[in-house]
């Protein structure tokens, strides 16, 4: 596909145009993927691509995250950082163009993502945007099932410290931010349960839990038919933080829910 974005910089030759975001376009190069800042990125800063650096700068790695390979900056100075392409569909693609999604694969995607999560906080970094678009669901190797990118509004907690660095941005995809990201507040690990509340939510029941312009986080309709995990997504998208379980205790619940028989 030719280019159609004025980046003077042989980086994305031959590649293929993945998508373009809020802070820049993504493109597949061969085994890579390229994310390449937008022109005006130093306005967004210090989220974007900027952000996605300091976070495999830390050394995450998990095999439920697209591994990191290496950053630059185009000749006119935007920065790029380029991870190894995940054969896949989002979240969304399945949901949208594939035939429901048996009970059984939301839940083992969703641990997935959930271990992902446990690894970005033990080495002091929230998400903050999980979502449909961001989490590819893997055919193979087999047991990996889910992969999560984008680590574009992630949140940073420092050293020594549980102060997540964005703690007044109030971001994050509208139609998954959780309520303490709609107000000026402090992020924490339970605002990254909240979105994979709602991944596994959008995954059961085959719709997202609110309108777009719903503001009302305390009033989520849960339709019948699954019980069994009625109780667990009430707990992960309950509207204060502190009354959400950990992601343990999330992690426990979903390898439960896979070990024993769910119904589809
Ligand atoms: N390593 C990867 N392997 C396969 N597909 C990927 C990979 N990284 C990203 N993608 C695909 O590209 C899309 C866009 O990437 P990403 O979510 O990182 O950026 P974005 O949402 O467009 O930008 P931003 O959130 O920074 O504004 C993803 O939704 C996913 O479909
Ligand atoms: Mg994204």
């Amino acid at each position: 596909m030719s280019r159609s974005w004025p980046v003077s910089s042989s980086i994305l030759d031959g590649g293929e145009r993945l998508g373009g975001g809020l802070f820049g376009e993504t493109w597949r190069v061969g085994d890579r993927v390229i994310k390449v800042a937008g022109e005006d990125y130093r306005r967004a800063l210090p989220w974007g691509i900027p952000r996605e650096i300091e976070v495999f700068e830390r050394g995450l790695e998990h095999p439920n995250i697209a591994p990191f390979q290496d950053h630059g900056r185009t000749p006119e100075g935007r920065p790029w950082i380029a991870t190894t392409f995940v054969s896949g569909a989002t979240v969304r693609d399945l949901l949208v163009s594939g035939p429901p999604m048996a009970t059984n694969r939301a839940c083992v995607v969703a641990l997935g993502v959930a271990r992902a999560l446990q690894a970005a906080h033990a080495v002091g970094v929230l998400h903050c945007d999980v979502n449909v678009h961001n989490v590819i669901a893997v055919a193979d190797p087999p047991g990996r099932h889910a992969v999560l990118v984008d680590w574009g509004i992630a949140a940073l907690v420092d050293a020594g410290g549980d102060r997540a660095t964005t703690a007044r941005l109030k971001s994050g995809t509208p139609r998954y931010a959780a309520p303490e990201q709609r107000r000026p507040a402090r992020h924490s690990p339970a605002t990254d349960v909240w979105g994979l509340g709602v991944l596994l939510y959008c995954m059961v029941y085959r719709r997202p839990p609110f309108a777009l312009d719903d503001l009302d986080r305390d009033a989520i309709a849960f339709p019948p038919g699954h019980p069994e995990l009625e109780w667990l997504l009430r707990r992960a998208l309950a509207p204060r933080p502190a009354d959400r379980p950990s992601l343990e205790r999330l992690i426990g619940a979903l390898s439960q829910a896979v070990s024993s028989p769910v119904a589809d």
